[in-house]
């Protein structure tokens, strides 16, 4: 039978996502400068302007207008707002009210963060999330920063992926404070975050009682290496439990597993504080159970032979992409009851040959997600445009839109015609997918897709 075109419900809002850092450019008073400086960035690169966004970020979300987006989201440097404790950077919280004023004369929707992964180098020298007043820190920054833009954005993140943050902080190493092994630090610097976003909610409805608040948790497809064994099985269940449940227990329930309260310790606060429930998700692990792992919860990740693989970076570090896990999270949201959004998904790929794949399975996924009864609302894809990629630099490129960071030349990649014409049209056609992706045709996933 021939593929139907799959329509959205109207007013679905058709993004991208950025984050300061890696787009504005000079943002030299944050704790990824200072990591940078001190020699961190595995290419060795430096962020330098980044995409130039905090002098001309305007000419890219005239691009993104262009590709018929509805909305764009985008974080706030804490850095700049507040160079030093209790002072506050007026110029800073100006060129943002410019920025969100372009947006909204664009008729897009922005979608704010708040900490996506930086905040000033005087927060991390007290201790980032784990010092004693790192909650009082964080809700002073919000109460600041909140009321000067109320008028221009009602749709707020408070936190980027505290899983993310913690895990390549305090375990892997790879992000400041660079840690490793440090599974008291995961979990701490977590619950710290999750009392952080809920002081964030309250303080936001309180200015504005009408706002959407939420945060945006990367979660990750873990599938046991081999199906039926249970030790496998058991394995991926740490995983899970361990890198996607966390904080979304305490957001959810204000209760974590059992055997992180005594580190944890009391959430409930945390409980019920989020409009919205908001998800990042790009990759998949297979795993398979190895008794030398302990402190990776036992599990030895694999990838899937024919995996859809982005470009490697310095390290691999992504796995294997998967959209198709935007279905599985999006239709395990729908008992919350609240609206969903995929606040990020994409892959780094230089020469676009998995891109346009990549697109068409998150719209199938999607599709099939709200068809299942699933409140999805909205896709913001990363990124709109190649950017300076964490302790990666440039290496790796998850732009629509291709960047030469020398000379700050861009240029629409295939894929930013597929997902301008998904957008435009609120729907994927059997025609797109003919033109961009026949590989896909006829609902054809392939096998390592599957
Ligand atoms: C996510 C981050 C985002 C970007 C993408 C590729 O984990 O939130 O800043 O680096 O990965």
């Amino acid at each position: 039978m021939a593929e139907q075109s799959l329509r959205f419900p109207e007013g679905f809002l058709w993004g991208v996502a950025s984050a300061s850092h890696q787009c504005e450019g000079e943002t030299t008073n944050n704790q990824w400068y200072a990591w940078q400086q001190a020699g961190h960035i595995k290419t060795g690169e430096q962020v330098g302007i980044a995409c130039d966004w905090w002098r001309d970020a305007e000419r890219d979300f005239a691009s993104a207008h262009d590709m018929g987006l509805n909305a764009l989201r985008l974080s706030l440097e804490w850095s700049r707002i507040e160079p030093r404790p209790g002072e506050w950077d007026d110029g800073a919280i100006a060129r943002y009210r410019q920025m969100l004023t372009a947006l909204r004369a664009r008729g897009m929707t922005p979608l704010v963060t708040l900490h996506h992964f930086t905040h000033p180098q005087w927060f991390e020298a007290r201790g980032g999330f784990l010092a004693d007043d790192a909650v009082t820190r964080f809700a002073a920054y919000v109460a600041q920063v909140v009321p000067q833009l109320s008028d221009l954005c009602d749709f707020w993140c408070t936190i980027n992926e505290p899983n993310v943050y913690a895990t390549f902080g305090y375990t892997i190493g790879d992000f400041p404070p660079g840690h490793t092994g440090d599974l008291r630090g995961v979990i701490r610097a977590q619950a710290q975050m999750a009392r952080a976003h809920a002081a964030a909610y309250a303080i936001i409805h309180q200015i504005q009682p009408n706002a959407r608040v939420g945060v945006a948790q990367q979660l990750h497809t873990f599938d046991p290496a081999r199906p039926r064994n249970p030790l496998d099985r058991l394995a991926t269940r740490i995983q899970t439990t361990a890198f996607n449940d966390f904080f979304l227990d305490a957001l959810i329930s204000g209760q974590v597993a059992p055997i992180f309260r005594p580190l944890a310790g009391d959430l409930q606060a945390v409980r019920g504080t989020f409009d919205y429930f908001g998800f990042n998700t790009y990759a998949r692990d297979l795993i398979r159970f190895d008794p030398g792992k302990w402190s990776e919860g036992f599990g030895h990740r694999t990838t899937a032979p024919g995996a859809w693989l982005g470009d490697p970076g310095t390290g691999g570090v992504y796995g294997e992409i998967y959209p198709q896990g935007i279905e599985r999270f999006a239709r395990d949201a729908a008992r919350l009851g609240k609206p969903i959004y995929v606040t990020e998904n994409g892959v780094a790929d230089a020469t676009d040959r998995l891109r346009p794949l990549i697109l068409v399975t998150a719209a199938r996924a999607m599709h099939a997600a709200i068809a299942a009864g699933a409140d999805l609302r909205g896709y913001f894809h990363w990124s709109l445009i190649d950017n300076f990629e964490w302790a990666q630099g440039w290496s790796m490129r998850f732009g629509l839109i291709a960047l030469d960071p020398t000379t700050q030349e861009r240029t629409w990649r295939r894929s930013a015609h597929l997902y301008a014409a998904i957008a435009r049209a609120n729907a994927l056609t059997p025609a797109m997918i003919a033109e961009y992706a026949p590989e896909l045709m006829d609902g054809t996933e392939l096998a390592a897709g599957g």
